[in-house]
Formats: C-alpha cells, structure tokens, sequence
C-alpha cells in the first residue's frame, strides 16, 4: 500500500510476556501508520510504535486475539547433553520458544508421536545438530502464536498435526511447510500418530514404489507404527500383504489390519523364508518390499523381490545395511530405493495434498491407529526402553 507503513506487533512490553518476539502476530494485530511515519528511521520507529502500544485500545486489540498472553516463560522438555543409552534423557525446565521467524508457528502438544529414529538421534546413529538437543520430530496440538508471513489457514487455536523437529517438549517451534490442520474429524491423538509413521507409508505406496492393485507386497515389521498403516493402506488399495513380524500376537495384529498373509523371519533359516515367499507368490517374488528392519534383513527381502521390482529400504531397525554391490541387482533389474519422507516433502504444496489424502483414507477406509500406549512426558525413559524392547505394537505417544 503507497505511503502507508503496515506494523507488526505480537504483545505488550510487560515483563510478563519476555519470551515472545515482537514480530508473533496475527494478522488482525496489523496496524496502519500514516505515511509521516515512513520517513523516520527504523529505530526511531520502533520506539516511536512503542509508545504508542503502550495506549489502552492496543491492549484491548491484544487482548481479544492472543493466545500468547496464556505463555509461560518456560516448559517441560526431554533434552540430551550427549549421545547414549536412556540414561542420556534429561526430563529439565527449558526456555518455551520464541521469536518466531518468517513462516513459523509455536504449537502447544496436546500428545508427542515417538518414532524409531527418536532412538537413533538419541543413541548417536544419527548426529543431533548440537547440543543440548531437544528429541522428538512429530506432535499434535493448538497453535499458540504465529510468526510473520503464515499461511492464513493457520490461526492461534487451530488444531495442527506436525513433523518438526525437537517435539519432546510443551511448545515446538514449526515451519508452516511441516504443519498439517485437521479436520474436525481426527481425534488429536490419531493426528499425533499419523505424521511421520502414515505418511511415511502413505508415500512409499505412491512415489517409492507405485503399487497397484492385485501386487504382493512384503512390509517387515509389519506390527509396528509404519507397518501397521502399510498393512490398511495396502488393502485399501487394493494390494496383497506378506506381514513379518517377531511374534505370533504381532502377526495376529498385522492380519487384522490388512495383511492376506502372515510370517515370522526364519531368523535361523533365512532360505527358508525366501521359499516361503516364493511359494506364495507361485514362484514369481513380490513387487515390493517395504523393508524397515535393515541389515538383519535387507539380504532375505532382495531375494524375494519379483523381476523389474522394487526394494524399498526404509529404516535401520536392526543396523544399517553397508556394503551393498550394486551388480546384485542385475539379475532381476530390481529398483534399489533408500527414500525418506522428509526428502518426498519438503514444501506445504506437497504435504497438503498427502494429509488430505490421509484423512480420506481415515474418514472413508475407516483406517486406524492402535495406540500401543500413552506415556506421560516425564516418562520417557520408560516409553524410550519399551520401543527398544521389540515388544510395543502401534503407536507410542506422549503426552505433556
Ligand atoms: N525413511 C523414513 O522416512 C522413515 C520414516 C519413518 C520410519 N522409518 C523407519 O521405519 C522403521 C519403523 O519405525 P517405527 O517408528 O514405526 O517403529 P516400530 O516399527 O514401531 O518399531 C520398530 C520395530 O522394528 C522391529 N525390529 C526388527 N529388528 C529389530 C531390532 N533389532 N531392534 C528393535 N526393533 C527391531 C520390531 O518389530 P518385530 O519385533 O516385529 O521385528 C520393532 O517393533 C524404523 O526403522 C524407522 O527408522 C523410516
């Protein structure tokens, strides 16, 4: 707008509210400035708006939009100092985030989605960026306060699912690129659940391997969180599953979700299992493995994949898989993938349309989430051991 200087502000300048930046606004906290006042310099201008935000209506204006006046200065979060065991997992007081910068939300966590690679950023498989480093990279809740430049279908208050790093914690800092809104539809905890475990598996079916209707697909960890959405959404379009899973109650679930048939790994006799996969696919292999587990696997799931296939790997679980000749796929001219979900969306046009398929298949295929339990935050250790364990089954959730 010509001549008219547009003004941000987030809160008043009472010591109550240090944490949050002056540029966490909402839109209707716009205020317009004549032209005069284009003319002074940017810090003469700050002190200038500072004075007068000071003035009553700006404290009613504040006061009718902000969610931000409920903020603490400080929450709960589980951090480590170094890489480790669970003893590594520091339950501590830490600063709630602020200034907010272009395109970013702080988002209250109603429930933490613990993932696998939780435990590989804590265990040092994977780097954490610095320390001392907050865990976690997925939650569901309500927006607390926005930054500068958000899009408009995110408010203080509306409900978000997210994946975002350092989310083991009250409030989590989020590109808008990574925050999904939800339909009333989805229960918070189904939200918490879904953004990495089922959009992961929402993106192997469609961009890792394109599977179609009436294709034999084998999903390891069939029981677990991204191996239970596969298990749904592969029935739902229509594909068949062989499920493996470590126990006997673990293939029973996968059945139950989807799976046409179930095996355990033939952890002695890992030519037995290709035969079996063979037998079941009267000898030809399957068109896909989604494989999670790694090294202990990666040979096995290779020799069942079908001529001009897909081998999809997609996790460590049980080690990374090295060494790997890439003349071993020119027998079948099988696709090799290493794919990650955060290399499949990496802007809000590509997610949008990924979670509004989710919550189709949700609303629609009436696809599930089991949660295997709900920790309490402070809990982590215990929620941390029992993934580890091999025993849990669905979704670990934490909750603030
Ligand atoms: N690439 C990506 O973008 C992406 C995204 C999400 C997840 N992932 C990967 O997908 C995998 C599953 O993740 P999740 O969060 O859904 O976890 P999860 O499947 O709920 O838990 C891991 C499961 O792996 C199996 N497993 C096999 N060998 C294991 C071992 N040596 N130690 C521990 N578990 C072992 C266990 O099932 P059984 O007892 O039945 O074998 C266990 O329940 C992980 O490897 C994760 O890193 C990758």
């Amino acid at each position: 707008m010509a001549g008219t200087l547009v003004v941000h502000f987030g809160h008043p300048m009472s010591s109550s509210f240090p944490t949050i930046p002056r540029h966490s606004i909402t839109t209707s906290r716009r205020l317009l400035l004549p032209s005069t006042a284009a003319t002074i310099t940017a810090k003469a201008k700050l002190a200038n708006l500072s004075a007068q935000f000071s003035a009553a209506p700006r404290l009613k204006a504040f006061k009718s939009t902000s969610a931000m006046a409920e903020l603490p200065k400080t929450m709960k979060a589980v951090q480590i100092d170094q890489t480790g065991g669970v003893d590594v997992l520091q339950y501590r007081d830490v600063p709630v985030p602020g200034d907010l910068k272009d395109g970013e939300v702080l988002i209250k966590n109603e429930f933490i989605g613990i993932n696998y690679i939780d435990t590989y950023f804590r265990s040092g498989v994977y780097n954490p960026p610095s320390f001392p480093y907050t865990l976690g990279r997925e939650g569901a809740g309500t927006i607390a306060a926005l930054g500068p430049n958000t899009p408009s279908d995110l408010k203080i208050n509306t409900r978000v699912a997210y994946f975002s790093g350092n989310s083991y914690a009250e409030y989590v800092r989020a590109t808008s690129d990574k925050v999904m809104p939800l339909p009333s539809s989805i229960d918070t905890k189904t939200a918490a659940a879904s953004p990495i475990q089922a959009l992961t598996a929402l993106t192997l079916i469609r961009e890792s391997h394109p599977v179609q209707a009436g294709d034999w697909i084998l999903v390891t960890a069939a029981a677990g969180g991204v191996g239970l959405w596969l298990c749904q959404l592969l029935k739902a379009v229509g594909a068949k599953t062989i499920a493996t899973a470590s126990t006997a109650e673990k293939r029973e679930l996968a059945k139950q979700n989807g799976a046409e048939v179930t095996l355990g790994y033939y952890e002695e006799d890992r030519e037995k299992f290709v035969q079996e996969v063979l037998k079941i696919t009267g000898g030809e292999g399957v068109a896909a493995v989604f494989d999670s587990v790694g090294k202990a696997t990666f040979d096995s799931s290779l020799k069942v994949v079908k001529r001009m296939g897909s081998m999809v790997s997609f996790g460590n679980a049980s080690g990374p898989v090295t060494g790997f000749a890439l003349s071993r796929l020119t027998d079948k001219n099988i696709k090799l993938l290493r794919p990650s979900l955060t290399s499949y969306i990496t802007s809000r046009e590509e997610l949008l349309p990924y979670a509004n398929e989710l919550w189709k298949f949700i609303e629609k295929d009436g696809l599930s989430v089991k949660i295997h339990d709900v920790y309490p935050l402070k809990d982590v250790k215990r929620a941390t051991e029992d993934i580890e364990s091999r025993k849990t089954t669905g979704k670990l959730l934490l909750e603030p």
